[in-house]
Formats: C-alpha cells, sequence, structure tokens
C-alpha cells in the first residue's frame, strides 16, 4: 500500500526538476552559519558538508538533519571525501585558521595556503563547473590563489570580500540617520581588512545622495562623522573578535545572500572580490582579485558597475591594490 498514488513517471520528474547543490568546505562558525542561513532560504535541494574532522562534520549533519520539520526540503550529506560534493552548482570554501585577537587577516596567509592546496584541486575535479566563493581570509588573496589553483574562468572564482563590510557601513549609517539599513545604498571596496575604501561620493538614502546633504550642512551628516564610520566598520571585526573570539552571524547571511543571487540568477549588485585588473585603474599586469560593485547571477560575475569615483577614492583603491599585490608577489605563487 503506497502513501500517495504517483501520478508522474520517473523520467518526467526527473526531467523537470533541477536539482540545486551547494557545497559547504569547513564547517566551523562561519561554514555553519552560512550552510543554517542557505537552508532557511529555499535555495537548495542539497547541501554537502566537507570538514577535516570527521566526528564534529558528523555531529554538525545530524544536528541540521533534525531541524527538518521546520525548513524546506533539503537533502544534507556529509563526509571528509570530496566526493561527496560531486556536481555541486555552487561551493563555498570557510576552511583554515582564523585571527587571534590582535592578528590581521593577511596574518593567516601562509597557514591557509597550505590548506587551500588541499582542498581546491579536488573540489574542481568533482564539480568543474560550479562557482567557487572563497569565504576563509586572507579573502582577497585567498580568491586569487582559487582562482589559479582551479584554473577556473575568472567570472566563476568569488571572493565575499567587502560585501560583509558593505552591511557594515550601511548598518552603521542607518543607524545613525535612524533609517532601514536596507534603503542606504553604500559600498566598501578594496581588500577586505584593513585598507579597505568606503565610496562616500555614491552613498545614497533611499535615492538621496549624501553628498549633496553634506554641501547644505545637513546637522546630521559631517565629514567627520563618514570618517569615524569608515573607521568604525574597519575596527568592527576586531572588536567582535576580541569580544567572542569569532565573526559569524553576519558573514552567514552575507554569504547566504550571495548564494541567492548566484543560484536564482538575481542580477543584483553586490560588492565582491574579483580578478579586478583593468579596472578603476589597476593595471593589467597585476592579477589582484578585490572587491568592486559587481552584478552577479548564474553564471557568477556578470559585469563590474562602473561608478564615477573621484581622485581621492580612485588613490585609495590602488593603495589597497598595492597591499595585495605585495602579499601576492612575497607568495610567488
Ligand atoms: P573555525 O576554526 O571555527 O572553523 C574552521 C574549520 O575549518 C574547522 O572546522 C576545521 O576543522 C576546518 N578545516 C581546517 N582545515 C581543513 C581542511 N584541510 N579541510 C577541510 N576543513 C578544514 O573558524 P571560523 O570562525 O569558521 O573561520 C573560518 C575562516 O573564515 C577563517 O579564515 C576566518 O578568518 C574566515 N572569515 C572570513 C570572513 C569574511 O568576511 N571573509 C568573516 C568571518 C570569518
Ligand atoms: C570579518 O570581517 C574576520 O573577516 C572577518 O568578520
Amino acid at each position: 500500500q503506497h502513501i500517495f498514488t504517483p501520478l508522474a513517471d520517473a523520467e518526467t520528474a526527473a526531467r523537470t526538476s533541477r536539482h540545486i547543490k551547494i557545497t559547504v568546505v569547513g564547517c566551523g562558525n562561519v561554514g555553519m552559519a552560512i550552510a543554517q542561513t542557505i537552508l532557511t532560504q529555499d535555495i537548495a535541494d542539497e547541501i554537502a558538508l566537507v570538514d577535516a574532522q570527521p566526528d564534529k562534520l558528523r555531529g554538525e549533519m545530524l544536528d541540521l538533519q533534525h531541524a527538518a520539520a521546520f525548513l524546506p526540503r533539503v537533502k544534507i550529506v556529509s563526509s571528509t571525501d570530496y566526493k561527496v560534493t560531486a556536481n555541486s552548482d555552487l561551493a563555498i570554501i570557510t576552511a583554515g585558521a582564523r585571527q587571534n585577537p590582535g592578528e590581521t587577516r593577511l596574518d593567516l596567509l601562509q597557514r591557509n595556503l597550505a590548506i587551500f592546496k588541499r582542498i581546491v584541486p579536488p573540489l574542481a575535479t568533482y564539480s568543474p563547473h560550479c562557482i567557487l566563493l572563497v569565504v576563509s581570509n586572507p579573502v582577497d588573496v585567498l580568491a586569487y590563489i582559487t582562482w589559479k589553483l582551479s584554473k577556473f574562468p575568472p567570472n566563476r572564482v568569488i571572493g565575499s570580500g567587502t560585501n560583509l563590510d558593505s552591511s557594515r557601513f550601511r548598518s552603521l549609517l542607518a543607524d545613525h540617520l535612524h533609517v532601514n539599513a536596507q534603503d542606504v545604498q553604500a559600498y566598501m571596496v578594496g581588500e577586505h581588512g584593513d585598507s579597505s575604501v568606503a565610496l562616500w561620493s555614491s552613498i545614497s538614502v533611499g535615492g538621496v545622495p549624501v553628498i549633496s546633504s553634506l554641501k547644505k550642512n545637513d546637522s546630521n551628516l559631517s565629514p567627520e562623522m563618514l570618517e569615524a564610520t569608515r573607521k568604525a566598520v574597519i575596527d568592527s571585526a576586531y572588536e567582535v573578535i576580541n569580544l567572542k573570539g569569532y565573526t559569524s552571524w553576519a558573514i552567514g547571511y552575507s554569504v547566504a545572500s550571495l548564494a541567492f543571487s548566484l543560484i536564482r540568477d538575481q542580477r543584483r549588485i553586490h560588492p565582491v572580490s574579483l580578478l579586478a585588473k583593468g579596472f578603476y585603474g589597476i593595471p593589467d599586469d597585476k592579477e589582484v582579485f578585490l572587491s568592486l560593485p559587481a552584478q552577479v547571477g548564474r553564471s557568477g560575475i556578470h559585469g563590474v558597475i562602473n561608478i564615477q569615483l573621484t581622485e581621492e577614492e580612485i588613490k585609495r583603491l590602488r593603495r589597497s591594490a598595492e597591499t595585495l599585490w605585495e602579499c601576492q608577489t612575497q607568495l610567488g605563487f
């Protein structure tokens, strides 16, 4: 006795369903915050989890599976073997060391480079058509390394970059102006780290450019307040790490929103880390990944947005590119 009477034959069912698979490598604080936020969004039919610690990995998988009655139907699998990731549409890499209080993101490079050499080749072999989304730090240099190791076209290798910094920026501006952060358009670009650049000239709230409010001496906005906000964005990860040891919830939402835009072909503009040579005066011979506002969709990066930047903003962006370039040349990769 069947529970229900099937009307569609197996072949029709297979033909009409498009199976979306997302892999998360690294099931620590960040990987699990991302996996659980993605689960709530109803964008994946299958989530594959990979980590180097088998017990922790199985524990995380079971814990998520036990929430099935409250979530969209998603198959959750896990293994230390990359076979489990085969045919992913999107692979998100969060594995590796994180900062201890006082360390910068760039301090993590050597430790995480060694880890990425073990992760990227099997991921690329098992899912040759996927989009690779790098989150581990330093995210820009590791996105560059992922591009080199995977040999994927640059549009399919993305770093989560300043999508998170921009969210912090928007939330601080929104608090100050007593508006909803979703109505604040504001981008941080460049390195996800200490040399990131705030694009003052393009900030708007509900379509009103902030720069014109400054000129009108709007008492809510001053150059000092904007500079303090920029500094607060850069300091904010250090503050959270000092307080709770790591950051997780905001990066979880930030990456889940990127996953949604990519998998559902939303063509939204996100500031993400991409191969930036040739854009905004970054020289063609400098193959650095850094964040620029880009349109993202099913094929990864669809294009880079041409925002009118001030001379000062361009200067700061190139300085950020220099910082990353120096870091990369020391690696000799
Ligand atoms: P965590 O220590 O909680 O988790 C790291 C996980 O990676 C562990 O479960 C570990 O077993 C796993 N791992 C280590 N080597 C591995 C390998 N070879 N293969 C598979 N898994 C391996 O660290 P957390 O807090 O989750 O941070 C992860 C990374 O994300 C760090 O590099 C951190 O700096 C970065 N991060 C990046 C952000 C961004 O905006 N791009 C935001 C927050 C963190
Ligand atoms: C963050 O900005 C530490 O990169 C990490 O939260």
